[in-house]
């Protein structure tokens, strides 16, 4: 087999761990089209074929202005389990063994959708999940930095009644002029309602939004956090922390942070010793989930099996589950790593 082949097939077999998937992101134009039809809702497009050629953008507002556009058509509670659970069907593929997806209420809320109707629909299907296919995961509330902060207050109120399905809160949205201590009250608050918090930071916007959502709004992870590479300081910090960043390969590229994945930083900051991870953001609209995120950064950067196991790791290390599991997962990591080298010929006995 060629090398790239190998890779290919060390990837769907590598057990992995999302940790920064929005789930109105994995909306498919198949089923965008059912729901339009079984909720008699209007959209501009002919066919799913046609929404994918819309899929044009050339920054994260042009990619926002079409997404929070296309969630217009989920109305009911079934309406989010059928998301939430083709999107399960696509981490059953790819060997998504945990995950801990985001949701943004205000997108629902805002067009007169309770609440109850969207965590309701999401967390039943995550319970098939686990029960079918014994993937685990957890659900993380963003608050829409566009908006303001009373919205978020008014939105974390309403999540409170549900407190035991959602583990933590996020910031998301369009990051440049709506900057981390716009939030920084509304994330005390969360704090002292049990929530963890984790925020969007250093996308398009500067490494200071990073730097501040650490210090303001006391994130314990940061999404995307690309932008890191700009300021050595903080280079240093976050690999002294083992701070996680939630890397997304593909939405990076489909939003031009990078023109080319040649050009992806995400190697090089692994290299460097940063607990990076590789995650889908937004997987119907950016071309791929987790495995094609995977492949598409080992086609543009030769990377060893054990580097690849390596994001697997650090999503494990980052997450959060109970250090019990994640000893359980890297287990199974480690396992996997192990009988694929020696497979292969590459571990160190076949060596000698
Ligand atoms: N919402 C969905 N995807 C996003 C992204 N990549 N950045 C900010 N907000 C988002
Ligand atoms: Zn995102």
């Amino acid at each position: 087999m060629r090398e790239e082949a190998i890779m290919k097939t060390f990837i769907a077999g590598l057990p992995k761990v999302e940790l920064h998937l929005h789930i109105e992101g994995s909306l498919e134009p198949e089923l965008m089209f059912a729901l339009a039809e079984r909720n008699k809702i209007a959209i501009p497009y002919k066919n799913p074929d046609e929404v994918r050629q819309a899929y044009k953008f050339h920054n994260l507002q042009s990619f926002l202005d079409i997404y929070y556009q296309g969630a217009g058509v989920l109305i009911n509670e079934q309406d989010f389990f059928d998301l939430t659970w083709a999107y399960l069907e696509h981490c059953h593929q790819d060997n998504v063994v945990h995950t801990e997806i985001f949701f943004d209420p205000q997108t629902h809320t805002d067009r007169g959708i309770a609440f109850e109707t969207v965590i309701n629909g999401i967390h039943r299907a995550l319970e098939q999940g686990k029960e079918q296919w014994g993937i685990t995961s957890r659900i993380i509330m963003c608050f829409l930095r566009h908006l303001d902060e009373e919205s978020a207050f008014e939105t974390l109120a309403q999540a409170l009644p549900y407190k035991d399905k959602i583990i933590g809160v996020g910031l998301d949205s369009s990051e440049v002029g709506h900057p981390p201590q716009k939030f920084k009250r509304v994330f005390a608050q969360a704090i002292e309602h049990g929530f963890l918090t984790v925020a969007h930071a250093g996308e398009e916007g500067p490494a200071q939004n990073i730097i501040d959502a650490l210090k303001l709004l006391k994130t314990t992870r940061i999404d995307h956090g690309i932008r890191c590479i700009d300021d050595e300081a903080l280079m240093r910090q976050l690999i002294e922390n083992r701070t996680p960043l939630t890397v997304c390969p593909l939405s990076n590229t489909c939003l031009k942070v990078f023109e080319v994945m040649a050009q992806h930083t995400i190697v090089e900051l692994l290299r460097k010793g940063l607990c990076v991870t590789i995650n889908s953001d937004d997987p119907a609209y950016f071309g791929g989930y987790m495995n094609d995120n995977f492949n598409a950064v080992a086609e543009a950067h030769p990377l060893t099996e054990q580097e690849i196991a390596q994001f697997s790791l650090n999503a494990i290390e980052a997450s959060f589950i109970s250090d019990k599991e994640k000893q359980r997962l890297s287990t199974q990591v480690h396992t996997y790593l192990d009988a694929f080298l020696k497979d292969s010929g590459k571990d160190q006995s076949a060596r000698r």
